[in-house]
């Protein structure tokens, strides 16, 4: 029996939404990005295999709960509503919100929120601040919060002229200024952070990817992987 558990080491499948550079996408066939290779560093560390799973950002937690997935690795902000279906790891990351367009456009932030089209990802942190502070007060019309399954998708339209803006975390925003025709004009403060998450009451693996964690800061590893991304 011992032998064959450590011969077979066990394989976690970790799920993510694959369009959230440079946390995760897929570059060459390959999953990459931060949020990876922290994962692919983890798994070193504890000794488990890895199985990497893409699906819309909006599918994870629930994947999560039906055993689907062992580990939701995606830029996940840590919510209250949110802990209170799965457990997250020791925050890793901070980001706000922010707010882009297409680089030669010439909205502000002002004229935004009222008649224009503004892109989401589905059940993103950046969904919530839109439709609790805009549509819920009545400052955007919900026809015009348009939600997509990927940021793949909102980026084109964006481009496209289909919608005016996408609210999303600010390190995407920079990096896809940087790299895509589009520009911020705007930062919503929301102090996010960001952990791994795990099935509720999945201790053994929550507690080994928390000491995996602490490792790699301790050791000033995680810096090469910041390196490496940003
Ligand atoms: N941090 C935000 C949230 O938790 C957005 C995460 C989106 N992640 C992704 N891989 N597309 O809602």
């Amino acid at each position: 029996l011992l032998i064959s558990f450590v011969l077979f080491a066990r394989t976690v499948t970790v799920g993510t939404s694959a369009d959230f550079p440079p946390f995760e996408y897929i570059e060459n066939g390959q999953f990459v990005g931060f949020d990876m290779d922290l994962m692919r560093e983890i798994a070193k560390i504890a000794g488990f295999e890895l199985k990497f799973v893409d699906m819309s950002f909006d599918s994870l937690i629930p994947a999560l709960r039906a055993g689907q997935i062992d580990v939701a690795a995606a830029a996940m902000t840590i919510t209250e509503e949110r802990k209170k279906v799965v457990d997250f790891s020791m925050p890793y990351w901070s980001a706000d919100q922010s707010i882009i367009v297409k680089a030669d456009s010439d909205f502000t932030i002002t004229v935004l929120f009222g008649k224009y089209r503004i892109g989401v990802q589905t059940g993103t942190t950046g969904d919530l601040w839109c439709t609790e502070n805009l549509v819920q007060k009545g400052l955007l019309p919900e026809r015009n919060l348009k939600r997509y399954d990927t940021f793949i998708l909102a980026l084109s339209d964006l481009l496209n002229g289909n919608i005016d803006a996408i609210v999303l975390d600010s390190p995407v925003a920079n990096r896809f200024a940087a790299t895509k025709p589009v520009k911020v004009v705007g930062i919503i403060v929301t102090g996010e952070q960001y952990g791994i998450a795990v099935r509720k009451g999945n201790k053994e693996l929550l507690d080994k990817i928390n000491q995996a964690l602490k490792t790699l800061i301790e050791t000033g590893k995680i810096n090469e992987l910041i390196d490496k991304y940003f």
